[in-house]
C-alpha cells in the first residue's frame, strides 16, 4: 500500500493531535496485535490507546521498555526533592500501576539494547521508539528492533521534526539515513514517524 493510502488512516478526526492519535489509527486500520515501545516513561500511550475504543480489543500484548534512570531533567518539581522521592521510581510506579488495570499491558525496567534481546524476530506487529534520542541510541534502537517486527508491520517512533529545529534534531536525520527519506511516513501528528516493513 502506498504511504499517502497509509496516511488516510492514521490521520483520524480526533480532536487531540496526541502520539497515541497516531497509533491508534494503524493500530485500528492493520489490526495490530502485538505492540512494544521503547521509552514508556508513565506510559501514557498505553493508557490512551488500551482505552480506545477502536483499537483495545484488537492488542494482544502492548509492551513498555524503560531503565527508568533516576536522574530527573530539570523541568520536574522540587516536590519530588522534598518528598525524597525518587524520578526514575515515581516514574515507573505510575506505569506500573496501569499493569493492573489493562491485563495486556507489560513493563520491563530494562535499556531498550537488552530487553532487544528477550523476543524473538518478527514477534512484534507495531513498534513506537521514543527512548534516549541521541543519533547513536536512536540509530541502536532501529537497527537492534527492527528485526523483531514481522512483513508488513510498523516500524515508528516519536520527534521527527525538523533538523536545526528542535533539542531532538538526530532523530530525523537517522530515521531519513537508515529507510530512506522517500519511504518515510510523516503522519503531521505530534511528529510521529512510520515505516512500513516489506
Ligand atoms: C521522551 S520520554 C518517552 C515519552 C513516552 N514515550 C510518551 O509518549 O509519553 C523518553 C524515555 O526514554 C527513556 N529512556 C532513556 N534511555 C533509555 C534506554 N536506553 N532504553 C529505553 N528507554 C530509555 C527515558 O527514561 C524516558 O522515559
Amino acid at each position: 500500500m502506498k504511504k499517502e493510502e497509509i496516511l488516510k488512516y492514521v490521520t483520524t478526526k480526533r480532536a487531540q493531535p496526541y502520539r497515541w492519535v497516531a497509533l491508534e489509527g494503524l493500530i485500528a486500520k492493520y489490526k495490530l496485535k502485538r505492540i512494544v515501545e521503547i521509552g514508556i516513561h508513565k506510559a501514557w500511550c498505553p493508557i490512551h490507546i488500551l482505552s480506545c475504543p477502536e483499537t483495545k480489543n484488537i492488542i494482544e500484548e502492548y509492551w513498555g521498555i524503560d531503565p527508568y534512570f533516576s536522574k530527573a531533567p530539570c523541568h520536574v518539581p522540587s516536590e519530588l526533592d522534598k518528598q525524597k522521592v525518587v524520578w526514575g521510581d515515581f516514574r515507573y510506579e505510575h506505569a506500573l500501576k496501569y499493569t493492573m488495570k489493562f491485563p495486556q499491558f507489560r513493563l520491563l525496567r530494562l535499556t531498550s539494547d537488552k530487553a532487544s534481546r528477550l523476543f524473538s524476530s518478527e514477534y512484534f506487529d507495531l513498534i513506537f521508539i521514543d527512548g534516549d534520542h541521541g543519533h547513536t541510541c536512536v540509530r541502536n534502537d532501529i537497527l537492534n528492533w527492527s528485526p523483531l517486527v514481522r512483513k508488513g508491520g510498523f516500524i515508528t517512533g516519536h520527534d521527527y521534526t525538523p533538523v536545526g529545529k528542535c533539542r531532538h534534531n538526530g532523530v530525523r536525520e537517522v530515521v531519513d539515513d537508515i529507510f530512506g527519506k522517500e519511504n518515510v511516513i510523516v503522519t503531521g501528528i505530534d511528529s510521529v514517524w512510520a515505516y512500513r516493513k516489506e
